[in-house]
């Protein structure tokens, strides 16, 4: 399979430290493209008619995207390491927090936009403050329940890492730390582990 990316997403990174967890590196060929809403690749748009990255190109030529649906096929090669619960209230769990830190992501890859890609002249505070607050809400979601991660691993656990991990590349100053130190407690722990020591946002 093939997976194309660019290294600063954290919803790659979702991507990239699932492979590593669940040791299928080897079985992946890495395709890296610089790609922007407004400067869209060509190779992605050749494989993913959103342009999005992460795509991943299975080994029948099919792609898949969005993140969410790449880390479902991940696991279900790997079916024993139960990062996606089967059934029950574990599964909706892990969806639900899986769900929480796309979302943060989301609105702190939004904002970041906004700040970074748009005309000075046009950019809309408001709805910077807006995207900004649902982090903020994501955050306190994610604080409520990190006592409950412990040492574990699963889909909704990545996705929360990478969700903070985000935050740190592109927010540095934001010092979400000192108003979530539950959530900061376990990431301090979980981002020493080597999947994610190897997929660290470009300096
Ligand atoms: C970033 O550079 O912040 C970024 C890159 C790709 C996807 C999302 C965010």
């Amino acid at each position: 399979m093939k997976l194309i990316y660019s290294p600063a997403s954290p919803y790659v990174r979702k991507v990239l430290v699932t492979l590593k967890e669940l040791g299928l590196e080897d079985k992946v060929e890495f395709v890296k493209v610089t790609t922007s809403v407004v400067d869209q690749s060509d190779v992605l748009a050749a494989a993913n008619p959103l342009t999005r990255i992460p795509t991943l190109v299975m080994d029948n030529g099919k792609p898949l995207y969005d993140s969410r649906v790449i880390t479902q096929y991940l696991v279900s090669l790997v079916p024993s390491c139960g990062y996606y619960p089967a059934s029950g209230e574990a599964r909706w769990d892990v969806l639900r927090l899986e769900a929480t830190a796309e979302g943060m992501m989301d609105s702190a890859v939004n904002a970041r936009y906004e700040r970074g890609l748009r005309p000075a002249e046009k950019q809309w505070d408001d709805w910077v403050d807006g995207q900004m607050k649902k982090v903020h809400g994501a955050l306190k979601a994610l604080d409520g329940e990190a006592a409950s991660f412990g040492d574990g691993i699963n889909a909704g656990i990545i996705a929360a890492a990478c969700a903070c991990g985000y935050l740190d590349f592109r927010y540095g100053d934001m010092g979400w730390r000192n108003t979530y130190p539950a959530l900061a407690a376990w990431y301090a722990m979980f981002s020493e582990r080597k999947s994610m020591q190897e997929t660290q946002p470009p300096a």
